[in-house]
């Protein structure tokens, strides 16, 4: 086959067909397993949204998380220095990196879990906390973190992971599915898509938009903070996405999901202001976008609210990647299993313009 096409970044380009999730950058619309991103990620556990995407029951999904949560816990004195990272990618990508070649998908997913929790605790310089198998997952997460689990606090983390489980062909899923159109693991697939999630156009903004929130610190002085940012030619994180012409969806659940847990008794008292100054500053931070780009709608993407919800049920900023990941990893598992199943090897040409030889 001549090759005749050449898409910068691939944009447009479908590389596969799934039946997992689908992104409507026009109308702001996703679509996890055939349910709306709302009605999904305010009504059902990281379980069972697990078992729509891994195709099993609930139980059974829960089940398989926690043999993860404690296979990852009990690797915990095998894993050398993976957990000394300062950062929590390099960490949670180095204790994947020892996870056994015969663990189930969700078991996978259970265990990153686990690592990013005793990573979280080990830069505070506290020992791990050991996971509980009957516990839900997002609430022994949160509780192997902070050492308890508010109920309002994990129903908003749980909200927060089936909201961010799948997402169409995003960087670090097709990268997954790249390594496994090669016939590869995996713990492979998962290693590798962890690396291309770290990255701050893809999973890294959370942490940056909170520093961003604080720099800011009141509504009054967004605009010109923001302006500031895009003279020195950087970008605004949590802005923007290569799909959505529109408003991210996804920034409308995790904003739900912090107004219950605002209404709630035992939100941290940080967090209401916390979102009421987000809220001003995504107005400021479309309003300068659109005078400088007036050709590209850029909004508000999921790592905008992400981290204000992150904060607000007590996870540190530095864990807030790597909690995206332990999420993301139920995703990265579904695809890697199609990609089995339908994939062809992944393979795109190049178009060669340097030197010829003579
Ligand atoms: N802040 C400032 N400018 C932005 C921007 C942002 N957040 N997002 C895009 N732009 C600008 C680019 O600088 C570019 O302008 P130029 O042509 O003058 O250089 C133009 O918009 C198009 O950007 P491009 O990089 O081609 O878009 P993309 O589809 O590749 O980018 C993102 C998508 C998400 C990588 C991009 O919007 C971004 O970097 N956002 C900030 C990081 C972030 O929040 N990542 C999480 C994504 S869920």
């Amino acid at each position: 086959m001549t090759t005749t096409i050449m898409v910068n970044g691939l944009e447009g380009v479908i590389a596969a067909d799934t039946r997992l999730s689908d992104v409507d950058g026009e109308r702001g619309r996703l679509i996890l397993c055939g349910h709306d991103v709302e009605e999904l990620a305010l009504n059902v556990s990281f379980a069972e949204a697990c078992a729509l995407f891994l195709d099993t029951n609930a139980a059974e999904a829960s089940a398989a998380l926690a043999r993860g949560r404690l296979l990852g816990f009990d690797r915990l004195s095998r894993i050398g220095d993976a957990l000394d990272a300062k950062d929590g990618m390099d960490a949670l990508r180095a204790a994947a990196a020892h996870l056994p070649d015969n663990a189930a998908p969700l078991e996978v997913v259970g265990a990153l879990a686990t690592f990013a929790a005793a990573w979280s605790r080990r830069q505070a310089g506290q020992p791990p906390i050991a996971p509980d198998a009957v516990a839900e997952h997002a609430t022994d997460y949160l509780r192997m973190v902070r050492g308890s689990a508010p109920p309002d606090a994990a129903r908003a983390l749980g909200a927060y992971l089936v909201t961010v489980i799948d997402h169409g062909m995003n960087a670090s899923t097709f990268t997954a599915r790249v390594v496994t159109s090669t016939g590869s693991d995996l713990v492979s697939a998962i290693v590798a898509a962890i690396g291309a999630l770290k990255g701050p156009l893809h999973g890294g903004a959370p942490g940056p938009v909170l520093d961003m929130l604080d720099a800011i610190a009141e509504p009054a002085n967004a605009e010109a903070w923001l302006e500031g940012e895009l003279a020195a030619g950087r970008r605004l994180m949590g802005m923007g996405h290569r799909i959505y012409r529109v408003r991210d969806p996804r920034a409308a659940v995790l904003e739900r999901a912090l107004g219950k847990l605002e209404a709630s008794s035992v939100r941290p008292s940080s967090s209401g202001g916390r979102l009421t100054l987000a809220r001003a500053v995504e107005r400021a931070a479309e309003g300068v976008l659109a005078k400088r780009h007036p050709e590209r709608a850029l909004k508000a993407n999921v790592e905008f609210y992400t981290a204000v919800l992150l904060d607000a049920v007590g996870l540190p900023r530095t864990l807030f990647s790597p909690t995206f990941a332990v999420a993301r990893a139920a995703g990265w598992c579904a695809h890697v299993a199609e990609q089995r199943t339908h994939g062809r090897l992944i393979r795109p040409a190049s178009r060669y313009v340097g030197k010829m030889p003579g």
